[in-house]
């Protein structure tokens, strides 16, 4: 099959929506990565979007809509935090975990009792989504175990000639995954964090962090978001953080490096001669914008190993960190004297 980049115009969206409405699968842009969309109601358009991915049966797709009355196809009777939460973060970087109505294809969920539900602010994915009919069944439309996918090229690398259309909305204005949380009464748990942070959901409710944001999660582990679990975001390169000021990460490094080794540079920089520097940003917002396109860069340059300043806990860099942590396997290296 060939693959096709398509702009944004009402022609190529309604050519795009055409291919979802019999089955096939198309990339489509979102403020935080590229999804692979597909229709949810649809058995067999859903099973190839397990099979194109190389996906896990086991781990759910998030179901977006582009207006919430599209909430009642999806979601059984949602609680009325729900809507506190929609009207102040939708359309947006936000995924909610809400009770699965019985019309859903089991398939969607993997089974579970739940549904995940996501308003993207992206103008190309509420258009194609209004112009499909049915709100979209999507995980990243990366292969399973690569970095998300930030860019339409970035889709096409991974799935060229198992889709036929990508839909290119520019770079993702976030650049990493939507934050996900699960509800319960009035309370939220984090399952995955986000550029909606958890002090920006603890000024419309309580909210704590779920099990497996911090942690390795074993693949036997029965955990509330099956996507923790897995290896994700992995780069062919070994990638080890560094936890410590600029001047300790860079003193570090001094010396001890070899030209087959990559460095996420910060700051002022310095020479980090014979390895390969990789500019990753001065504000956390600049450093999730690039971070999954600089893993890709760092396996074209085909580092062996790539030297990683280690994010903090705070707002945004929250979401830095689980997604380095599960790029590194945990490796960390402390330099930080108690
Ligand atoms: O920003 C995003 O969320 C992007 C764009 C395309 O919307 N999508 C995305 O999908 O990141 P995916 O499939 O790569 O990640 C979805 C995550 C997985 O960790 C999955 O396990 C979790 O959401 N999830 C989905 N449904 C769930 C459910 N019912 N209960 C718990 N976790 C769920
Ligand atoms: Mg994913």
């Amino acid at each position: 099959m060939e693959t096709q980049i398509l702009t944004l115009t009402d022609e190529h969206i309604s050519l795009a929506a055409g291919a979802l409405q019999r089955g096939e699968l198309v990339g489509m842009p979102t403020e935080t990565v590229y999804g692979l969309s597909a229709n949810p109601f649809c058995e067999e358009a859903i099973k190839k979007v397990f099979e194109v991915k190389g996906r896990a049966a086991d781990n759910p797709l998030i179901v977006h809509i582009h207006t919430l009355d599209l909430l009642g196809q999806f979601v059984e009777d949602p609680p009325p935090l729900t809507y506190r939460l929609a009207k102040r973060f939708w359309p947006g970087p936000l995924t909610m975990i809400l009770p699965k109505k019985k019309e859903l294809p089991d398939i969607v969920t993997a089974s579970l009792p739940t549904v995940a539900v996501r308003f993207p602010a992206h103008i190309g994915a509420q258009k194609l989504i209004a112009c499909a009919g049915f709100g979209l069944a999507a995980p990243s439309a990366n292969l399973s175990g690569r970095p998300s996918p930030t860019k339409a090229i970035h889709v096409y690398q991974d799935l060229c000639g198992k889709i036929p259309y990508i839909l290119d909305g520019g770079e993702c204005e976030w650049g990493l995954e939507s934050t996900v949380i699960k509800l319960q009464n009035n309370s939220v748990t984090v399952l995955r964090p986000g550029a909606i942070t958890v002090s920006m959901l603890q000024e419309v409710c309580d909210t704590k962090l779920g099990y497996g944001v911090l942690q390795p999660v074993s693949s036997e582990k029965k955990v509330e978001s099956p996507g923790m679990k897995y290896r994700h975001y992995a780069p062919k390169a070994q990638v080890i953080l560094i936890r410590g000021t600029e001047d300790a990460f860079y003193s570090y490094l001094k010396g001890s490096l070899r030209p087959q080794d990559v460095v996420f540079t910060i700051g002022r920089g310095t020479d980090i001669s014979p390895g390969k520097p990789l500019a990753f940003g001065d504000t956390a917002r600049e450093r999730a914008h690039r971070l999954f396109d600089l893993l890709r860069k760092a396996d074209e340059m085909e580092a062996k190993t790539v030297y990683i300043p280690c994010p903090s806990q705070d707002g945004l860099e929250l979401a830095l960190l689980n997604r380095l942590l599960r790029a590194s396997a945990f490796r960390v290296i402390d330099l930080v004297k108690e």
